[in-house]
């Protein structure tokens, strides 16, 4: 028994590519924890990924599941790992900034108002694909895209917005202007209610990005912010809806990309879609910038196939790379229309079940 037949074994149970250091990073990640989402979280793998090799593990006996679904090296396990030098994962994470770069202390105001403002906030539903981010990740954003030169004095357009940065981006008092799109009624009503009362430049519209972006927004705004659905084509529907918004050259373009849901594979095809296709230069990308709360139909959603999998997780696992674009020179716009695709499963996705024979 090696890593490479591990390797393999997942490879073709996931149809998600899968490499001996794949493997190598998920044992790393359970030398150093025994609870199923923080693996996840330190693999870096997709989920799916991540399970099947943990299962692979548990039915050679390297490791015991406990009974709150704890993950446990067996002797045995202790063993494999030693004696193929693999070695418990490291974090030197900056506690002050969560290894995002960007932080400081007169910011807190902000998430303190934000918290405040939004403690009534919608919760995350199923349909469309929800999760939002924490406070302190909404604040970094901001501060990220202000410190960028693409929010004061700017116009933001933000394609989807179960986060409530339009909030937090009107609270700031930066942006001129601040247009939301988004496909939940509930979302739209409360946006706007919020904006209203508390007098921000922000308005909500409902829109599925499926559909042409509305005439009155093409070519309008200088930044767009969006947290995409995965699939490849999801993220093309969704790129091209964002750049159709901007103005031209020098604008920006920010969104989050997984490694839970999106292999390396589909980075590096995205990454050309976005080089080649869109003509984009990519300025940014930030490791695990974005941290999303749990949310509650986490464990209904996904398999339940495996004990270690249906257990609740213990921290804010799900985290996304912060993604910078900016529109070169020669930009041309792509035809503004409508555009069908499946939105968010494909076998790399959270909620994507696998046919286990
Ligand atoms: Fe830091």
């Amino acid at each position: 028994m090696d890593v490479q037949q591990i390797a393999e074994q997942v490879h073709q149970k996931t149809q998600v590519e899968t490499t001996v250091r794949d493997v190598e990073k998920v044992m790393s990640g359970l030398a150093r924890t025994s609870h199923f989402w923080e693996i996840v979280c330190a693999s870096q793998k997709p989920f799916n990924v991540v399970a099947e090799i943990v299962e692979a593990m548990r039915s050679r006996g390297l490791v015991n599941i406990g009974e709150q679904g704890d993950i446990i090296l067996t002797p045995e396990g202790e063993k494999f790992l030693s004696d193929n030098r693999i070695f418990a994962k490291k974090d030197y994470t900056c506690p002050t900034c969560e290894g995002r770069g960007i932080w400081r202390e007169a910011l807190s105001e902000l998430a303190q108002k934000f918290d405040e403002v939004t403690v009534d906030r919608p919760e995350a539903i199923l349909d469309y694909d929800q999760g939002y981010v924490t406070t302190r990740t909404v604040v970094s954003r901001i501060a990220l895209i202000a410190e960028r030169g693409d929010l004061e004095g700017k116009k933001l357009l933000v394609l989807g917005d179960d986060d409530l940065l339009s909030i937090a981006a009107g609270l700031s008092g930066l942006p001129e202007e601040v247009v939301v799109l988004e496909i939940d009624d509930r979302l739209v009503e409360y946006i706007n209610k919020k904006a209203r009362e508390l007098g921000l430049p922000v308005k909500a519209e409902k829109y599925d990005f499926r559909d042409k972006l509305p005439e009155q927004y093409v070519g309008r705004f200088d930044t767009f912010n969006t947290d995409p659905p995965e699939t490849l084509e999801a993220l093309d529907v969704c790129m091209t809806r964002g750049l159709t918004g901007l103005r031209g050259e020098g604008c920006a373009g920010y969104f989050g990309l997984t490694r839970t849901e999106s292999s390396l594979k589909k980075w590096n095809l995205f990454q050309q879609m976005l080089v080649n296709k869109f003509n984009v230069a990519i300025t940014d990308i930030i490791h695990e910038f974005n941290h999303y709360v749990n949310w509650d139909y986490l464990l209904g959603s996904i398999r339940d196939d495996y004990a270690f999998v249906q257990v609740k997780p213990r921290l804010n696992w799900y985290r996304s790379s912060m993604y910078r674009i900016e529109v070169l020179s020669g930009f041309e716009k792509r035809e503004n229309k409508p555009m069908p695709c499946e939105l968010y499963i494909d076998e790399e996705a959270l909620i994507y079940k696998p046919d286990n024979k």
